[in-house]
């Protein structure tokens, strides 16, 4: 009897033989950051020949059984990632739990060296308490303090928690505090978790 193929085995090959993943990576986020930091994944898997769709959470045309992997990146905003994030995993919870699949959290909180991971970051511990899901590869990047962009209110919000937690308190100035290499390095992750190198 013939062996069944694994999903990996299954995908094509670049005409160099290298496997071609195709990755998703869906975003949620407000500003655009999480975009970003997805654009710069998207870019580092794209150069090594992987196909990347960049996609909003929300876009009702999502089809996940398209892909070799999934990554769900999603931003913080008053503590809180948003509602429709947990939704969509809850809605799509045998696909996410069936292949491959990541996480990844933004967050101001997370410029702190004590709150920069899955095991510290509070956003990221009491979101995945929530879930039976559990994704292979998890991140948390800080993000960015743009107070340029903030309304009135948000803007003196962040800014009351920033002098609280001894963050940049000057409103003309925008300081993004995205560690590139350690998204750098999560790409790489990314590469590894489609290819099925990451157990
Ligand atoms: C209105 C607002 C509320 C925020 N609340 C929090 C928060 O509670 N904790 C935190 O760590 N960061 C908070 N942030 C920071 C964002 O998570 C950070 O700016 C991130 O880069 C936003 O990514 P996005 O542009 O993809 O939404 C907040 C930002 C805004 C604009």
């Amino acid at each position: 009897m013939p062996r069944r193929r694994s999903w990996c085995e299954l995908r094509v090959s670049s005409p160099v033989g290298i496997p071609v993943s195709k990755i998703l990576l869906a975003y949620s986020g407000v500003y655009g950051q999480t975009r970003k930091i997805c654009e710069r994944i998207q870019g580092e898997l794209t150069s090594r020949g992987d196909q990347v769709d960049v996609v909003p959470l929300v876009d009702p045309g999502i089809d996940l059984s398209r892909y070799d992997a999934i990554v769900i990146g999603a931003s913080i905003r008053h503590g809180k990632h948003n509602p429709a994030v947990l939704d969509f995993i809850r809605a799509n919870l045998s696909v996410l739990e069936a292949k491959p699949s990541g996480f990844f959290s933004v967050s101001l909180v997370a410029r702190k060296p004590a709150k920069n991971t899955p095991e510290t970051n509070p956003y990221v511990r009491a979101f995945m308490a929530k879930l039976p899901w559990k994704p292979r590869l998890v991140g948390v990047f800080a993000g960015i303090l743009d107070y340029t962009k903030y309304g009135f209110i948000d803007r003196n919000a962040i800014r009351f928690i920033m002098r609280l937690t001894k963050g940049p308190t000057d409103v003309s100035k925008t300081v993004e505090f995205t560690n590139w290499d350690d998204v750098h390095a999560f790409a790489g992750k990314v590469a590894d978790l489609a290819t099925g190198r990451m157990s």
